[in-house]
């Protein structure tokens, strides 16, 4: 990653009544964001406790909330303090990341360090630093190398967001294992209402009752400033839930997940804690332009990314989730044979995707629960690797390989190295993990420090193999593909796949997603639905799995025009296109598909309310086309969207793909109407937007002397 214009002002040291022994004196210091509308203030109260509150414009977003530690074994690190130095900071550069929703990143940021003493023995040292931005405000805890703090074991964060409001909220349940839930909206202080039970959930275990939420909490206050509380840079640490405190509801407490002894966090000094993130917005798109979480993550660390490729990739997959074919090779319907995956190339090559995911390839899935069931290199005979990859890369198209884990992480462990190895000398740049299931041993969790640390382990192997990643069922995302950009994409949500074996994701979705869950990074949402009633190959499917109360076939909740918004909407630098390929030879519709961009260099959002309408231009980098995505819940509607963005001087040819006019996500999801015409900079069009719906539209400047190709 290039860095242009550093600008690094230490804007001094003041040193605070060095060597008085002040007992608990109050002390407090603030800054402000650099465009002065945020401030927030930290400091140390009678008791010596530390806190820090934040306010915007004046008025308070998060009141005087606790900060600290209890250890094991030791006494708390909550109280006794004394401000003891503070260090001001204040950054302003632009980065480029390799690949993202936007090609230039400006971090500008003022920060201060605050250096805590305890007031008596063990006379422990504790740095807070909080670094504010326009769009929010990050602070981590570090906890320097000290004789009196090396080994420690932290038996809670006492992390506290009191809330200065009953804000309105969009959550998912606490689950420490999984993301695969439906969002709910209400005030904070119904949150600890909901059950797991009243929430379709996968694999966990699920007798716990959540009463808080995973992060990105987002959250609008009475006055309609939005606010999204998560984290950044989660390394060597337990995820963080925010769980509301039972005697004050609005104030919400940092949860870790738990090691199976109960312990959160097993460390040594010096310590760095992710940062705890809170972006704000006044608007709720303003949170989806926020690039606060990779601005809190170090620059990338590796060498080679000559192998970095965003793609659009379609592969042997949908058809298990249908139950047409199987991932095990018992039973006759295989789906990963040679033939077949010669025949996704063959697609893949005619219509310019580059990437093919092959699962169920190989051996193991048989005996999905033994343990060491899967060794991640020996192909089912009637899959020749070789000969799949070599076909492949004759054709121009990349193998997406595939290791799905079953959540029997040692056994991955252990074989991890010669897995990558093989797939390395095979030429294979790509791999989807996963991690279904419950974790084994079991008493740990997907979002726990164990398993942090092996994601992390996973992502720096990989990089040493020269293979990117698209993890499922991994730890949230934290901004980590900043550091290491081979961290393409992931899940960490509910994605299509329910739609097939579940009662599936309501309209609404897909417009929850944008504004909690993609705050923290790209989601391999898997979009692209043709058959949307699932029905074309309905006699030959075999139900293997069905949740949330389904007793008839599943099917997809939106019309065909809202499947290829998706694409603009939901941000992935891969992008599956993920229906049977037979549902997409012929249709005109995929020629959406054909052109959509995976890589830009801006992104608008052009409007949004959550839960309701999103619309998203994004320009491709390189090309400089545009691409629009506009998508709706349950609701139709139908506005006037302005292409300001384009610029005046340049003629534009613009292809929309909309709803056809009887067009509903219930029961006619299909019609489709795509129109080719002249735009101009400054003009408005009509957005029309059926119940369910969406609409997409490719924008191409049309340059006189090199006339566009025929679509
Ligand atoms: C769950 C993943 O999300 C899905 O994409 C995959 O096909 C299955 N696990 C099997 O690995």
């Amino acid at each position: 990653m290039r860095t242009a214009g550093l600008v690094w002002l230490l804007a001094g040291l003041l040193a605070l009544s060095l060597g008085h022994p002040i007992h608990a004196q109050p002390a407090e210091e603030s800054i402000a964001s650099p465009d002065g509308r945020l401030q927030v203030s930290v400091g140390t109260d009678e008791g010596g406790e530390p806190f820090y509150r934040l306010e915007r414009d004046g008025r308070p977003l998060i009141l005087s909330s606790r900060l600290g530690f209890l250890l094991k074994d030791a006494p708390p690190l909550n109280r006794n303090f004394r401000v003891q130095s503070v260090e001001r900071r204040e950054s302003d550069f632009t980065w480029q990341p390799l690949w993202g929703p936007v090609e230039n990143i400006r971090d500008h940021y003022r920060e201060m360090e605050l250096e805590l003493q305890e007031q008596d023995p063990p006379s422990r040292r504790m740095n807070l630093v909080f670094r504010l931005y326009d769009d929010g405000l990050g602070f981590r805890y570090v906890l320097p190398q000290q004789e009196q703090l090396t080994e420690l074991v932290i038996l809670s964060e006492e992390t506290e967001f009191k809330l200065a409001g009953d804000y309105t909220a969009w959550w998912i349940p606490d689950d420490w294992d999984t993301y695969q839930l439906l969002y709910s909206e209400g005030p904070v202080s119904q949150m600890g209402r909901i059950r797991l039970e009243e929430n379709e959930h996968t694999h966990t275990a699920g007798s716990r009752i959540r009463r808080g939420a995973n992060t990105p909490l987002t959250m609008r206050t009475d006055r309609g400033v939005y606010l999204s509380i998560h984290e950044a840079a989660l390394v060597d640490y337990a995820g963080m839930t925010l769980l509301p405190d039972r005697q004050q509801p609005l104030t919400l407490r940092c949860n870790l997940v738990p090691w199976p002894s109960g312990e959160k966090v097993f460390g040594r000094t010096p310590l760095r804690t992710p940062w705890r993130t809170i972006q704000v917005a006044e608007k709720p798109g303003g949170l989806i332009e926020s690039q606060l979480i990779l601005n809190l993550n170090e620059p990338s660390v590796l060498q080679d990314t000559s192998y970095l490729e965003p793609m659009k990739y379609v592969g042997i997959w949908w058809s298990m989730h249908l139950g047409i074919t199987t991932w095990a090779r018992e039973g006759g319907r295989h789906g990963a044979t040679t033939a077949e995956a010669k025949r996704y190339i063959d697609f893949a090559a005619e219509n310019g995707i580059r990437g093919v995911l092959i699962e169920g390839w190989n051996t193991g899935w048989e005996s999905w629960s033994r343990q060491d069931n899967f060794d991640f290199r020996t192909p089912y005979p009637d899959f020749d690797m070789a000969e799949v990859v070599g076909y492949a890369h004759q054709r121009g198209v990349l193998i997406m390989g595939h290791h799905e884990t079953g959540g029997q992480v040692e056994p991955y462990e252990k074989n991890l190295e010669q897995a990558f190895d093989q797939y390395r000398s095979l030429g294979i740049k790509a791999v989807k993990t996963g991690y279904a299931g419950l974790i084994r041993p079991l008493g740990h969790y997907h979002h726990g420090q164990w398993m942090v640390r092996h994601y992390q382990n996973v992502v720096e192997t990989a990089a040493r193999y020269g293979l990117m990643l698209n993890v499922h069922e991994p730890i949230k995302p934290t901004g980590l593909s900043r550091t290491y950009p081979n961290l393409m994409t992931g899940e960490g949500g509910r994605g299509m796949e329910w739609n097939a074996w579940s009662t599936g994701n309501p309209p609404s979705h897909t417009l929850h997603l944008p504004f909690t869950r993609l705050l923290a990074g790209p989601m391999d949402y898997t979009p692209g639905i043709f058959d949307l009633k699932l029905e074309r190959f309905a006699e030959q499917q075999q139900p293997w799995n069905a949740l949330g109360g389904l007793n008839t076939r599943g099917r997809v909740h939106t019309t065909l025009a809202k499947q290829l918004a998706l694409y603009v909407v939901l941000y992935s630098p891969f992008q599956m296109a993920a229906d049977l390929i037979e549902n997409y030879q012929g249709h005109p519709a995929f020629e959406f598909i054909r052109q959509v961009a995976v890589d830009w260099s801006e992104t608008r959002v052009l409007n949004g309310q959550i839960g309701q309408l999103l619309t998203i231009a994004r320009r491709q980098r390189g090309t400089g086309d545009w691409f629009i995505g506009s998508i709706t819940n349950e609701t139709a509607r139908s506005f006037p969207l302005g292409l300001d963005f384009l610029d005046p001087g340049k003629s534009y040819e613009a292809t929309f793909y909309r709803d056809g006019l009887l067009a509903n996500y219930r029961d006619n999801p299909t019609p489709l109407e795509v129109e080719r015409r002249m735009v101009r900079a400054g003009e408005s069009v009509v957005m029309r937007l059926a119940p369910g719906g969406g609409q997409a539209i490719v924008i191409r400047e049309v340059n006189p002397r090199h006339p566009l190709p025929e679509n």
